[in-house]
């Protein structure tokens, strides 16, 4: 059985079509705080929550969910968090900062026994969950969603620190795959070169978790256009655009998709199959 939160709702038909879905009853009361109620029992259940803008609120109702479903007598509780807020805030940076990211898995751990996140910027930080943490990245999507796209194909980290995803999504197209070599050139210039391949006349893929302004992915494609790359096309995983950022990608590339972690005008893939391949073990 699942409940989906407020921050999945774009989740819940397709989820229903292959699970249960727990009746409930979410609401905002007049002075903003959420109201939640479980209108049936059980043992097991899966909450979906993605915690995306407005994230606290977000956040509080997984809580409060965690608590009306203890109270209704469910025993093991699982939680899915398709884009997990505050993820970034992984580091004390400067004396006095909490590392924030913590801080919510501890929250979490509270009501949760398991946890499924997407993506996360880093997974080290899963072992701050008391229970049992898992990163899936939704490889398998995102590779078949371009697989007809990448005739004479490349696929392209950002940098070195994304290689593995691009080396996932490669592997199971069957395509060569490479990053991006970031060099200071100057106090305020980097260089950025793909390193070891030739993207004359091919069909590249460029893979990342984030765009946020959209800074990493134009300046990506801009270099593969001027080193005469046929077309690019960007993908990420979480869509946590910055104002007017999908319409700049969009611009200087000739696809832009990401999954559907956060509901966006350019979430063309949806991460369902994942939940259901990770969590109920659902092969498709
Ligand atoms: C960096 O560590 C991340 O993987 C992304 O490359 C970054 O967050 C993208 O940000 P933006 O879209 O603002 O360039």
């Amino acid at each position: 059985m699942f409940v989906i939160g407020s921050g999945a709702k774009h989740l819940e038909e397709e989820i229903s079509k292959n699970a249960k879905i727990l009746k409930t009853e979410i609401k905002k009361f007049p002075d903003g705080e959420k109201y939640v109620r479980i209108l049936e029992h059980g043992e097991e259940v899966i909450v979906v929550q993605s915690t995306y803008r407005p994230q606290d609120e977000h956040l509080i109702e997984t809580i409060i969910i965690g608590d009306a479903l203890k109270e209704a007598g469910f025993e093991k509780l699982k939680l899915v968090v398709p884009y997990l807020a505050y993820s970034r805030q992984d580091r004390v940076t400067k004396e006095g900062e909490p590392i924030s990211v913590r801080a919510i898995m501890k929250m979490l751990g509270l009501y949760y026994d398991e946890l499924y996140v997407f993506d996360i910027h880093n997974p080290k930080t899963l072992d701050f969950f008391p229970g049992k943490a898992v990163n899936i990245y939704p490889a398998k999507v995102i590779a078949e969603y371009f697989r007809d796209k990448l005739e004479n194909g490349l696929v392209l980290a950002p940098d070195r620190g994304a290689l593995e995803r691009a080396k996932e999504v490669a592997n199971i197209l069957g395509l060569e795959y490479s990053h991006f070599e970031k060099e200071r050139i100057s106090p305020t210039e980097v260089k950025m070169t793909p390193v070891d391949v030739n993207v004359k006349g091919r069909n590249v893929l460029i893979v990342d978790d984030i765009i946020s302004t959209g800074g990493t992915m134009i300046r990506a494609a801009e270099i593969l256009k001027d080193l005469g790359a046929e077309k690019v096309f960007v993908v990420a995983t979480h869509g946590v655009f910055a104002e007017g950022a999908i319409e700049r990608v969009s611009k200087a590339v000739d696809e832009l998709a990401v999954t559907n972690t956060i509901p966006t005008k350019v979430s063309k893939i949806s991460i369902v199959p994942e939940i259901m391949r990770s969590i109920l073990e659902v092969k498709s």
